[in-house]
Protein backbone atom coordinates (compact mmCIF):
# COMPACT_ATOMS: atom_id res chain seq x y z
CA UNK A 1 0.00 0.00 0.00
CA UNK A 2 2.92 2.60 1.16
CA UNK A 3 4.89 1.40 -1.96
CA UNK A 4 6.70 4.34 -2.53
CA UNK A 5 7.34 4.67 1.51
CA UNK A 6 11.35 4.04 1.39
CA UNK A 7 12.17 2.20 4.27
CA UNK A 8 14.53 3.41 7.24
CA UNK A 9 13.82 7.54 6.32
CA UNK A 10 12.70 10.00 8.36
CA UNK A 11 9.21 10.73 8.46
CA UNK A 12 9.34 14.08 7.24
CA UNK A 13 10.97 12.95 4.09
CA UNK A 14 8.08 10.53 3.37
CA UNK A 15 6.56 11.18 0.02
CA UNK A 16 2.93 10.00 1.53
CA UNK A 17 1.88 7.26 -1.00
CA UNK A 18 -1.59 6.10 -1.58
CA UNK A 19 -4.20 3.41 -3.18
CA UNK A 20 -3.40 3.90 -7.21
CA UNK A 21 -7.25 3.20 -8.40
CA UNK A 22 -10.96 3.61 -6.94
CA UNK A 23 -11.36 -0.56 -7.22
CA UNK A 24 -8.00 -0.90 -5.01
CA UNK A 25 -9.52 1.68 -2.72
CA UNK A 26 -12.37 -0.50 -2.27
CA UNK A 27 -10.71 -3.90 -1.99
CA UNK A 28 -7.91 -2.55 0.70
CA UNK A 29 -10.76 -1.17 2.73
CA UNK A 30 -12.97 -4.51 2.24
CA UNK A 31 -9.68 -6.24 3.05
CA UNK A 32 -9.58 -4.47 6.08
CA UNK A 33 -13.08 -5.40 7.09
CA UNK A 34 -13.81 -8.77 6.04
CA UNK A 35 -11.67 -11.10 8.26
CA UNK A 36 -12.38 -13.31 10.73
CA UNK A 37 -15.26 -10.86 11.94
CA UNK A 38 -17.64 -12.29 9.46
CA UNK A 39 -15.94 -16.29 9.61
CA UNK A 40 -15.80 -16.59 13.04
CA UNK A 41 -17.35 -14.29 15.09
CA UNK A 42 -20.20 -13.33 13.82
CA UNK A 43 -21.66 -16.74 14.04
CA UNK A 44 -20.40 -17.22 17.60
CA UNK A 45 -21.96 -14.33 18.82
CA UNK A 46 -24.94 -15.15 17.09
CA UNK A 47 -25.07 -18.50 18.52
CA UNK A 48 -24.08 -17.32 22.25
CA UNK A 49 -26.51 -14.39 22.21
CA UNK A 50 -29.83 -15.98 20.86
CA UNK A 51 -29.69 -15.67 17.31
CA UNK A 52 -31.69 -13.30 15.25
CA UNK A 53 -32.58 -10.77 17.99
CA UNK A 54 -29.17 -10.35 18.17
CA UNK A 55 -28.56 -10.05 14.35
CA UNK A 56 -31.38 -7.62 14.18
CA UNK A 57 -29.39 -5.27 16.78
CA UNK A 58 -26.22 -5.85 14.72
CA UNK A 59 -27.43 -4.77 11.33
CA UNK A 60 -28.98 -1.42 12.42
CA UNK A 61 -25.87 -1.05 14.88
CA UNK A 62 -24.31 -1.51 11.65
CA UNK A 63 -26.55 1.10 9.37
CA UNK A 64 -27.37 3.98 12.10
CA UNK A 65 -23.92 3.69 14.05
CA UNK A 66 -21.11 2.11 11.78
CA UNK A 67 -21.80 3.47 8.19
CA UNK A 68 -21.63 7.39 9.56
CA UNK A 69 -18.38 6.81 11.96
CA UNK A 70 -16.97 4.74 9.24
CA UNK A 71 -17.62 7.60 6.82
CA UNK A 72 -15.92 10.14 9.36
CA UNK A 73 -12.91 7.97 10.54
CA UNK A 74 -12.32 7.77 6.28
CA UNK A 75 -12.87 11.65 5.86
CA UNK A 76 -10.72 12.33 8.75
CA UNK A 77 -7.58 10.66 7.55
CA UNK A 78 -7.87 11.69 4.20
CA UNK A 79 -8.32 15.21 4.89
CA UNK A 80 -5.23 15.23 7.27
CA UNK A 81 -2.97 12.80 5.17
CA UNK A 82 -1.58 11.46 8.17
CA UNK A 83 -1.42 8.70 11.34
CA UNK A 84 -4.56 8.54 13.13
CA UNK A 85 -2.59 10.83 15.76
CA UNK A 86 -1.43 13.50 13.63
CA UNK A 87 -4.94 13.78 12.32
CA UNK A 88 -6.06 14.46 15.15
CA UNK A 89 -3.57 17.09 16.19
CA UNK A 90 -3.80 18.33 13.04
CA UNK A 91 -7.77 19.04 13.00
CA UNK A 92 -8.27 19.83 16.44
CA UNK A 93 -8.09 23.05 17.25
CA UNK A 94 -4.80 23.64 19.52
CA UNK A 95 -4.15 22.49 23.15
CA UNK A 96 -7.50 20.15 22.54
CA UNK A 97 -6.54 16.45 23.24
CA UNK A 98 -8.42 14.80 20.47
CA UNK A 99 -5.14 13.03 19.61
CA UNK A 100 -5.38 10.55 22.49
CA UNK A 101 -8.33 9.17 20.43
CA UNK A 102 -5.23 7.83 18.42
CA UNK A 103 -3.34 7.09 21.31
CA UNK A 104 -6.31 4.60 22.22
CA UNK A 105 -6.66 3.34 19.05
CA UNK A 106 -3.46 2.16 19.24
CA UNK A 107 -4.19 0.24 22.40
CA UNK A 108 -6.87 -1.00 20.97
CA UNK A 109 -4.90 -2.61 18.14
CA UNK A 110 -2.88 -4.16 20.23
CA UNK A 111 -5.90 -5.53 22.07
CA UNK A 112 -7.11 -6.96 18.93
CA UNK A 113 -4.20 -8.48 17.81
CA UNK A 114 -3.08 -10.40 20.70
CA UNK A 115 -6.22 -12.51 20.74
CA UNK A 116 -6.90 -12.49 16.50
CA UNK A 117 -3.52 -13.63 16.26
CA UNK A 118 -4.22 -16.65 17.72
CA UNK A 119 -7.97 -17.05 16.33
CA UNK A 120 -5.15 -17.31 12.65
CA UNK A 121 -3.45 -19.31 14.41
CA UNK A 122 -6.23 -21.76 14.70
CA UNK A 123 -6.90 -21.40 10.94
CA UNK A 124 -3.10 -21.66 9.94
CA UNK A 125 -2.92 -25.21 12.08
CA UNK A 126 -6.98 -26.14 10.29
CA UNK A 127 -5.19 -26.12 6.85
CA UNK A 128 -2.89 -28.81 8.36
CA UNK A 129 -5.55 -30.74 9.90
CA UNK A 130 -7.44 -30.76 6.91
CA UNK A 131 -4.80 -31.70 4.94
CA UNK A 132 -4.73 -34.61 7.45
CA UNK A 133 -8.38 -35.19 6.80
CA UNK A 134 -8.65 -36.48 10.67
CA UNK A 135 -11.08 -33.87 11.73
CA UNK A 136 -13.64 -34.48 8.57
CA UNK A 137 -16.35 -35.45 10.58
CA UNK A 138 -20.17 -34.85 11.01
CA UNK A 139 -19.91 -36.38 14.81
CA UNK A 140 -19.94 -33.54 17.17
CA UNK A 141 -17.75 -35.40 19.46
CA UNK A 142 -15.39 -35.97 17.03
CA UNK A 143 -14.89 -32.01 15.88
CA UNK A 144 -15.09 -31.04 19.03
CA UNK A 145 -12.09 -32.97 20.49
CA UNK A 146 -9.90 -32.27 17.54
CA UNK A 147 -10.44 -28.79 18.33
CA UNK A 148 -10.01 -28.62 21.77
CA UNK A 149 -6.48 -31.01 21.71
CA UNK A 150 -5.28 -28.19 19.49
CA UNK A 151 -6.56 -25.11 22.09
CA UNK A 152 -5.80 -27.08 24.96
CA UNK A 153 -2.07 -27.37 24.10
CA UNK A 154 0.06 -24.69 25.64
CA UNK A 155 2.86 -25.16 23.30
CA UNK A 156 0.63 -25.88 19.81
CA UNK A 157 -1.13 -22.72 20.32
CA UNK A 158 2.33 -20.67 21.24
CA UNK A 159 3.95 -21.74 17.86
CA UNK A 160 0.99 -21.13 15.72
CA UNK A 161 0.45 -17.58 17.31
CA UNK A 162 4.25 -17.07 16.57
CA UNK A 163 4.55 -18.60 12.83
CA UNK A 164 1.49 -16.36 12.29
CA UNK A 165 3.33 -13.06 13.59
CA UNK A 166 6.59 -14.36 12.06
CA UNK A 167 4.52 -14.60 8.61
CA UNK A 168 2.58 -10.99 8.86
CA UNK A 169 6.21 -9.89 9.90
CA UNK A 170 7.72 -10.99 7.07
CA UNK A 171 4.95 -9.80 4.58
CA UNK A 172 5.14 -5.77 6.42
CA UNK A 173 9.07 -6.18 6.21
CA UNK A 174 9.68 -7.44 2.83
CA UNK A 175 7.68 -4.38 1.59
CA UNK A 176 4.92 -7.08 -0.41
CA UNK A 177 1.65 -5.93 1.10
CA UNK A 178 0.66 -4.46 -1.94
CA UNK A 179 1.31 -8.48 -3.50
CA UNK A 180 -0.74 -9.47 -0.34
CA UNK A 181 -3.12 -6.95 -1.29
CA UNK A 182 -2.95 -8.05 -4.77
CA UNK A 183 -3.77 -11.47 -4.10
CA UNK A 184 -6.48 -10.61 -1.68
CA UNK A 185 -8.02 -9.21 -4.08
CA UNK A 186 -8.18 -12.86 -6.53
CA UNK A 187 -8.37 -14.97 -4.17
CA UNK A 188 -11.72 -13.12 -2.08
CA UNK A 189 -14.14 -13.93 -5.11
CA UNK A 190 -13.35 -18.08 -4.71
CA UNK A 191 -14.29 -17.22 -0.88
CA UNK A 192 -17.37 -15.82 -1.53
CA UNK A 193 -18.10 -18.76 -4.07
CA UNK A 194 -17.20 -21.24 -1.61
CA UNK A 195 -19.10 -20.11 0.98
CA UNK A 196 -22.18 -20.03 -1.53
CA UNK A 197 -21.13 -23.86 -2.41
CA UNK A 198 -21.42 -24.27 1.64
CA UNK A 199 -24.73 -22.47 1.88
CA UNK A 200 -26.35 -24.81 -0.19
CA UNK A 201 -25.42 -27.63 1.31
CA UNK A 202 -26.22 -26.78 4.62
CA UNK A 203 -29.46 -25.47 3.35
CA UNK A 204 -30.57 -29.48 2.03
CA UNK A 205 -29.49 -30.89 5.51
CA UNK A 206 -32.50 -31.95 7.56
CA UNK A 207 -32.55 -29.08 10.19
CA UNK A 208 -31.97 -26.21 7.80
CA UNK A 209 -35.47 -24.72 8.70
CA UNK A 210 -34.55 -24.91 12.26
CA UNK A 211 -30.83 -23.26 11.31
CA UNK A 212 -32.76 -20.46 9.36
CA UNK A 213 -35.74 -20.05 12.26
CA UNK A 214 -32.69 -19.62 14.14
CA UNK A 215 -30.85 -17.34 12.37
CA UNK A 216 -34.13 -14.99 10.91
CA UNK A 217 -36.93 -15.05 13.31
CA UNK A 218 -36.00 -12.79 16.27
CA UNK A 219 -37.11 -13.46 19.65
CA UNK A 220 -37.41 -10.47 21.11
CA UNK A 221 -37.16 -11.73 24.66
CA UNK A 222 -33.77 -12.81 24.43
CA UNK A 223 -32.34 -8.60 23.57
CA UNK A 224 -30.76 -7.82 26.59
CA UNK A 225 -28.69 -4.54 27.16
CA UNK A 226 -25.56 -7.09 27.11
CA UNK A 227 -26.91 -8.49 24.11
CA UNK A 228 -27.04 -4.98 22.69
CA UNK A 229 -23.63 -3.64 23.88
CA UNK A 230 -22.10 -6.95 21.90
CA UNK A 231 -24.50 -6.36 19.08
CA UNK A 232 -22.96 -2.84 18.60
CA UNK A 233 -19.35 -4.00 19.37
CA UNK A 234 -19.37 -6.92 16.73
CA UNK A 235 -20.49 -3.45 14.19
CA UNK A 236 -17.91 -2.04 14.56
CA UNK A 237 -14.99 -4.95 14.95
CA UNK A 238 -16.66 -5.82 11.81
CA UNK A 239 -16.27 -2.24 9.87
CA UNK A 240 -12.49 -1.84 11.67
CA UNK A 241 -13.75 1.28 12.94
CA UNK A 242 -13.56 3.18 16.23
CA UNK A 243 -9.55 2.80 16.74
CA UNK A 244 -8.20 4.37 13.85
CA UNK A 245 -7.54 1.78 10.69
CA UNK A 246 -9.87 3.18 8.87
CA UNK A 247 -8.41 6.71 9.78
CA UNK A 248 -5.09 5.29 8.15
CA UNK A 249 -6.81 3.65 5.53
CA UNK A 250 -8.82 6.77 4.60
CA UNK A 251 -5.17 8.68 4.46
CA UNK A 252 -4.29 6.47 1.69
CA UNK A 253 -7.60 7.49 0.15
CA UNK A 254 -7.25 9.66 -3.67
CA UNK A 255 -8.95 12.99 -3.27
CA UNK A 256 -11.45 11.82 -6.01
CA UNK A 257 -12.59 8.86 -4.36
CA UNK A 258 -16.27 8.90 -3.47
CA UNK A 259 -15.94 8.27 0.28
CA UNK A 260 -20.33 7.65 0.87
CA UNK A 261 -20.23 5.30 -1.66
CA UNK A 262 -17.58 3.69 -0.90
CA UNK A 263 -18.28 2.95 2.48
CA UNK A 264 -21.72 1.88 1.94
CA UNK A 265 -20.27 -0.87 -0.57
CA UNK A 266 -18.22 -2.02 2.45
CA UNK A 267 -20.84 -1.99 4.76
CA UNK A 268 -23.26 -4.12 2.10
CA UNK A 269 -20.11 -6.80 0.87
CA UNK A 270 -19.14 -6.91 4.61
CA UNK A 271 -22.62 -8.02 5.68
CA UNK A 272 -23.21 -10.31 2.91
CA UNK A 273 -20.10 -12.18 3.91
CA UNK A 274 -21.12 -12.73 7.13
CA UNK A 275 -24.86 -13.89 6.43
CA UNK A 276 -23.50 -16.17 4.37
CA UNK A 277 -21.14 -17.74 6.96
CA UNK A 278 -24.33 -17.51 9.32
CA UNK A 279 -26.47 -19.57 6.70
CA UNK A 280 -23.09 -22.30 6.19
CA UNK A 281 -23.28 -23.01 9.85
CA UNK A 282 -26.76 -22.71 11.72
CA UNK A 283 -28.06 -25.88 9.61
CA UNK A 284 -25.33 -27.84 10.44
CA UNK A 285 -25.57 -26.88 14.20
CA UNK A 286 -29.33 -28.06 14.34
CA UNK A 287 -29.06 -31.33 11.94
CA UNK A 288 -25.55 -32.69 13.92
CA UNK A 289 -26.62 -31.72 17.65
CA UNK A 290 -24.03 -29.07 18.18
CA UNK A 291 -25.10 -25.89 20.38
CA UNK A 292 -25.63 -22.85 18.95
CA UNK A 293 -23.89 -21.37 22.16
CA UNK A 294 -19.96 -23.20 21.69
CA UNK A 295 -18.37 -19.94 22.27
CA UNK A 296 -15.38 -19.49 19.63
CA UNK A 297 -15.17 -22.71 18.96
CA UNK A 298 -18.67 -23.08 16.56
CA UNK A 299 -16.71 -22.34 13.02
CA UNK A 300 -13.71 -24.79 14.15
CA UNK A 301 -15.89 -27.30 15.43
CA UNK A 302 -19.12 -26.93 12.75
CA UNK A 303 -17.88 -26.30 9.22
CA UNK A 304 -15.60 -29.90 8.95
CA UNK A 305 -19.41 -31.44 9.56
CA UNK A 306 -20.62 -29.26 6.47
CA UNK A 307 -17.72 -30.70 4.41
CA UNK A 308 -18.13 -34.16 5.42
CA UNK A 309 -21.23 -33.50 3.70
CA UNK A 310 -19.71 -32.58 0.78
CA UNK A 311 -18.05 -34.77 -2.06
CA UNK A 312 -14.28 -33.92 -2.21
CA UNK A 313 -15.63 -32.41 0.70
CA UNK A 314 -11.59 -32.93 2.33
CA UNK A 315 -10.29 -30.97 -0.53
CA UNK A 316 -12.54 -27.85 -0.35
CA UNK A 317 -11.93 -27.88 3.35
CA UNK A 318 -8.42 -27.20 2.75
CA UNK A 319 -9.58 -24.32 0.21
CA UNK A 320 -11.75 -22.96 2.53
CA UNK A 321 -9.45 -22.63 5.38
CA UNK A 322 -6.56 -21.28 2.99
CA UNK A 323 -8.94 -18.27 2.33
CA UNK A 324 -10.32 -18.20 5.35
CA UNK A 325 -6.43 -17.70 6.53
CA UNK A 326 -5.88 -15.07 3.53
CA UNK A 327 -8.98 -12.91 4.87
CA UNK A 328 -7.30 -12.99 8.02
CA UNK A 329 -4.18 -11.59 6.45
CA UNK A 330 -6.02 -8.74 5.11
CA UNK A 331 -7.39 -8.03 8.03
CA UNK A 332 -4.65 -8.18 10.98
CA UNK A 333 -2.41 -6.15 8.27
CA UNK A 334 -4.67 -3.34 8.31
CA UNK A 335 -4.45 -3.65 12.46
CA UNK A 336 -0.97 -3.90 12.31
CA UNK A 337 -0.64 -0.48 9.93
CA UNK A 338 -2.05 1.32 13.09
CA UNK A 339 0.79 0.69 15.29
CA UNK A 340 3.68 0.59 12.41
CA UNK A 341 2.64 4.31 11.34
CA UNK A 342 2.29 5.68 13.95
CA UNK A 343 5.69 4.66 15.45
CA UNK A 344 7.39 5.13 11.85
CA UNK A 345 6.01 8.99 11.64
CA UNK A 346 5.57 9.78 14.98
CA UNK A 347 8.59 8.59 16.60
CA UNK A 348 10.55 8.12 13.30
CA UNK A 349 11.18 4.95 13.18
CA UNK A 350 12.18 3.16 10.26
CA UNK A 351 9.32 0.83 9.08
CA UNK A 352 11.21 -2.18 9.10
CA UNK A 353 12.04 -1.81 13.18
CA UNK A 354 8.59 -0.27 13.40
CA UNK A 355 7.10 -3.28 12.38
CA UNK A 356 9.47 -5.63 14.14
CA UNK A 357 9.14 -3.51 17.91
CA UNK A 358 5.47 -4.56 16.97
CA UNK A 359 5.83 -8.18 16.38
CA UNK A 360 8.38 -8.55 19.36
CA UNK A 361 5.26 -6.89 21.97
CA UNK A 362 2.51 -8.85 20.09
CA UNK A 363 4.91 -11.93 21.42
CA UNK A 364 4.52 -10.95 24.58
CA UNK A 365 0.73 -9.55 24.77
CA UNK A 366 -0.08 -12.45 22.82
CA UNK A 367 0.68 -15.21 24.67
CA UNK A 368 -1.75 -14.68 27.70
CA UNK A 369 -4.26 -15.18 25.06
CA UNK A 370 -2.55 -18.40 23.47
CA UNK A 371 -2.55 -19.68 27.07
CA UNK A 372 -6.23 -19.41 27.61
CA UNK A 373 -7.32 -22.66 27.37
CA UNK A 374 -4.66 -24.25 28.47
CA UNK A 375 -1.64 -23.13 30.92
CA UNK A 376 -3.66 -20.17 32.05
CA UNK A 377 -7.23 -21.39 31.60
CA UNK A 378 -7.24 -20.47 35.84
CA UNK A 379 -6.19 -16.86 35.33
CA UNK A 380 -9.07 -15.12 34.95
CA UNK A 381 -9.45 -11.19 35.36
CA UNK A 382 -13.07 -10.03 35.71
CA UNK A 383 -14.35 -13.49 35.56
CA UNK A 384 -12.72 -13.73 32.30
CA UNK A 385 -9.43 -15.42 30.62
CA UNK A 386 -7.21 -13.21 29.10
CA UNK A 387 -8.82 -14.11 25.58
CA UNK A 388 -12.05 -12.97 26.35
CA UNK A 389 -10.87 -10.59 28.31
CA UNK A 390 -9.22 -8.58 24.96
CA UNK A 391 -11.85 -9.23 23.01
CA UNK A 392 -14.58 -7.89 25.14
CA UNK A 393 -12.59 -4.43 26.55
CA UNK A 394 -11.57 -3.89 22.60
CA UNK A 395 -15.29 -4.73 20.99
CA UNK A 396 -16.87 -3.26 24.20
CA UNK A 397 -15.35 -0.75 25.21
CA UNK A 398 -12.69 0.51 23.74
CA UNK A 399 -14.26 1.00 19.61
CA UNK A 400 -17.60 1.97 20.69
CA UNK A 401 -15.82 4.92 23.26
CA UNK A 402 -13.71 5.65 20.03
CA UNK A 403 -16.76 6.06 17.96
CA UNK A 404 -18.53 8.45 20.93
CA UNK A 405 -15.28 10.46 20.36
CA UNK A 406 -15.29 10.73 16.92
CA UNK A 407 -18.59 11.08 16.58
CA UNK A 408 -18.58 14.05 18.84
CA UNK A 409 -15.11 15.46 17.68
CA UNK A 410 -17.10 15.76 13.93
CA UNK A 411 -20.21 16.87 15.19
CA UNK A 412 -18.71 19.43 17.60
CA UNK A 413 -15.58 20.82 16.90
CA UNK A 414 -15.09 20.07 13.45
CA UNK A 415 -18.37 21.29 12.15
CA UNK A 416 -20.81 21.34 9.63
CA UNK A 417 -18.93 23.31 7.27
CA UNK A 418 -15.61 21.45 6.95
CA UNK A 419 -17.09 18.15 6.99
CA UNK A 420 -19.55 18.85 4.09
CA UNK A 421 -16.84 20.31 2.30
CA UNK A 422 -14.47 17.15 2.66
CA UNK A 423 -17.54 14.71 2.11
CA UNK A 424 -18.08 16.40 -1.63
CA UNK A 425 -14.70 15.92 -2.16
CA UNK A 426 -14.30 19.89 -2.71
CA UNK A 427 -17.34 20.70 -4.19
CA UNK A 428 -16.95 17.95 -6.57
CA UNK A 429 -19.65 15.93 -5.58
CA UNK A 430 -23.20 17.24 -5.36
CA UNK A 431 -24.00 15.46 -1.71
CA UNK A 432 -25.38 18.30 0.26
CA UNK A 433 -28.31 16.25 1.75
CA UNK A 434 -26.31 13.13 2.30
CA UNK A 435 -23.81 15.73 4.16
CA UNK A 436 -26.54 17.18 6.45
CA UNK A 437 -28.10 13.77 7.49
CA UNK A 438 -24.75 12.26 8.20
CA UNK A 439 -23.78 15.14 10.15
CA UNK A 440 -27.20 15.69 12.27
CA UNK A 441 -26.69 11.65 13.06
CA UNK A 442 -23.17 12.00 13.86
CA UNK A 443 -23.80 15.58 15.97
CA UNK A 444 -26.74 14.00 18.04
CA UNK A 445 -27.73 10.17 17.65
CA UNK A 446 -24.57 8.54 17.09
CA UNK A 447 -22.62 9.53 20.79
CA UNK A 448 -25.88 9.23 22.74
CA UNK A 449 -26.88 5.82 20.98
CA UNK A 450 -23.32 4.79 21.53
CA UNK A 451 -23.08 6.11 25.55
CA UNK A 452 -26.55 4.69 26.50
CA UNK A 453 -25.78 0.71 24.62
CA UNK A 454 -22.39 1.15 26.49
CA UNK A 455 -23.66 2.11 30.03
CA UNK A 456 -26.40 -0.21 30.08
CA UNK A 457 -24.70 -3.09 28.26
CA UNK A 458 -21.88 -2.46 31.32
CA UNK A 459 -24.56 -2.38 33.75
CA UNK A 460 -23.31 1.15 34.90
CA UNK A 461 -27.17 2.51 34.62
N1 LIG B 1 -12.81 -6.11 10.61
C1 LIG B 1 -11.86 -7.15 10.86
C2 LIG B 1 -12.58 -8.50 10.82
O1 LIG B 1 -13.76 -8.56 10.78
C3 LIG B 1 -11.16 -6.98 12.17
C4 LIG B 1 -10.59 -5.64 12.39
C5 LIG B 1 -11.00 -4.87 13.47
C6 LIG B 1 -9.64 -5.12 11.52
C7 LIG B 1 -10.50 -3.60 13.70
C8 LIG B 1 -9.11 -3.85 11.72
C9 LIG B 1 -9.56 -3.10 12.80
O2 LIG B 1 -11.97 -9.52 10.86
Amino acid sequence: MNEKSPMGQPAAELPRAGFSSGFGVLAATLGSAVGLGNIWKFPYLTGANGGAGFLLVYLLATLVIGLPVMMAEILLGREAKANPISTLQALAPKRQPWWLIGVAGMLGAFLILSFYSEVVAWVFAYVFKALRGSILSSDPRVTEAAFNALISDPLQSLLWQWGVLVFIGGILVLGVTKGIEALTKKLMPILFLLLLLLCAFSLSLDKAAEGLAFLFKPDFSKISASVALTAMGLAFFKLSIGMGTMMTYGSYFRDDQNIPVTAFRVMCADLCVSMLAGIAIFPAVFTFGFAPAAGPALVFITIPAVFSQIPMGQGLMVVFFVLTAVAATGAMLSLMEVPVVILHERLGLPRTRATLLTILLLVFLGAGCALSNSALADFKVLGMTLFDLSDFVSSNIILPAGGIFLAVFVGWVWGMDKFRLALSNHGQLHNEKLARAVFFVLRYVSPVLILVVMLKGLNLI
